[in-house]
């Protein structure tokens, strides 16, 4: 079993009061099972992290659902790019989609739409809809989305465009998306194309807004490493750094933080976080945290989730995230949306794999979102 422990506030180096050792073996019902052990030499007064710590036993698991009734991405989108220098406007004609998932197979019936953002900055152009075709996994939209936009700005975009099955209690879920890159587009093609729809979880750029970036180094130990039985289990050493640039929320400027997750484990044994910085952008957390209990099977498997939060009063607002994996959309044979590395985020964990022993820097962009709503489940 993967275990957690957590080394000095500051340093890389290995240090180990062992606090609390979670042995229960309480079998779950899925293939994975975690029992997690913290180590720490931090001199905070953690006494109650460690009554919680300990109250909490080796069968939790996690569930995520992000979209409602997941379907696997089949079919095509056909569409012809245009600028209009006259109009200044962006227009994205969508004639039809071909071979869509059927999201209710009971009824044999999916009812189709095509939404667009521009990205990075989605929420400033705003989405685009096409009308929903009922009934049909092949709907024809001859429909033209617009938007009013310089070309200049229109050229560090890219498009954005997925397709939804539109259920009518709201619970809409994702049948595919295609990203174009705009700067790279040829605009003298204004031809109708097929483009094949891709799963959300191999988008290139998955959620990655104008949320800065975090540096980190990463590094795997494998067991034996230093000596016979040392480390007994392989070790993934995080050495959360820094971040910049992180979104400015409020005019004081972000208390920032960041909360470490290794998945599928959501359980607070799991659960590893840094100081609070206060009223920085750009705040330095030089915070090394260390997960034990790591088979080379799990490296695969598992992944490292790292979320940057601005800490207030009453509540934490998400201010951005990476999640380190292979992002196969899939841990220990159970498909899961939280497996949904971007490309960076992959080539860091493959690095960090294919390397045991090195320190592994990389500087990544982090999401303004995550997908996957966790439900907990003891
Ligand atoms: C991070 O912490 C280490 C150990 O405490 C210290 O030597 C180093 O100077 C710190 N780095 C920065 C950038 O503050
Ligand atoms: C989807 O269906 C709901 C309820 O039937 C409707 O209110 C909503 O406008 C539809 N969404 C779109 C994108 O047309
Ligand atoms: C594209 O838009 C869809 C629908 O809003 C979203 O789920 C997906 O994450 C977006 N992709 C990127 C790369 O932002
Ligand atoms: C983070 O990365 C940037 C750019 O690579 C670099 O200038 C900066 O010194 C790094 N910060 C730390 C703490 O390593």
């Amino acid at each position: 079993p993967v275990r957690a422990k957590e080394l000095s506030k500051s340093t890389p180096a290995l240090v180990s009061e062992v606090i609390k050792q979670s042995e229960s073996d309480t079998a779950s019902e899925l293939s994975f099972r975690y029992n997690w052990c913290r180590k720490t030499n931090c001199n905070d007064s953690h006494s109650s992290d460690m009554a919680s710590v300990s109250s909490v036993s080796g069968s939790v698991l996690s569930v995520y659902s992000g979209d409602f009734g997941s379907v696997d991405t089949q079919g095509s989108v056909q569409f012809a790019l245009d600028y209009n220098e006259k109009s200044k406007e962006f227009q994205i004609y969508v004639t039809q989609c071909k071979d869509l998932a059927t999201v209710d197979e009971r009824k044999e019936r999916s009812d189709p739409y095509v939404k667009t953002y521009l990205l990075p900055d989605k929420a400033r152009m705003g989405k685009r809809k096409t009308s929903v075709k009922k009934r049909t996994v092949n709907p024809v939209y001859n429909e033209i989305l617009r938007y009013k936009i310089e070309k200049s700005v229109l050229l560090i975009q890219t498009l954005n465009l997925s397709v939804w099955h539109n259920d009518t209690l709201g619970r809409n879920s994702f049948l595919g998306e295609r990203e174009v890159d705009l700067a790279s587009w040829d605009w003298s093609n204004r031809k109708l194309n097929w483009y094949p729809l891709k799963p959300r979880s191999l988008s290139i750029r998955n959620g990655v807004d104008h949320c800065g970036v975090m540096n980190l180094s990463i590094k795997y130990i494998p067991p034996g490493t230093l000596g016979p039985k040392n480390p007994p289990t392989g070790e993934v050493h995080i050495w959360v750094k820094d971040a910049r640039d992180l979104p400015q929320l409020r005019p004081s400027g972000v208390d920032s933080f960041v909360k470490c997750y290794v998945l599928p484990d959501t359980s607070k044994k799991s659960y590893q976080k840094t100081r609070i910085v206060k009223k920085d952008q750009n705040p330095l957390f030089n915070h090394t945290i260390v997960y034990d209990g790591f088979h080379t099977e799990d490296l695969k498997d598992a992944c490292v989730e790292l979320t940057v939060w601005d800490h207030e009063k009453l509540t934490n607002h998400f201010l951005g995230g990476i999640r380190l994996g292979m992002g196969t959309g899939i841990s220990y044979g159970i498909p899961v949306d939280w497996m949904d590395s971007t490309q960076e985020e992959v080539a860091l964990w493959q690095e960090i794999t294919s390397n045991p022993n090195e320190w592994i820097e990389a500087t990544l962009p982090l999401r303004s979102s995550l997908a996957g709503k966790r439900k907990f489940r003891k």
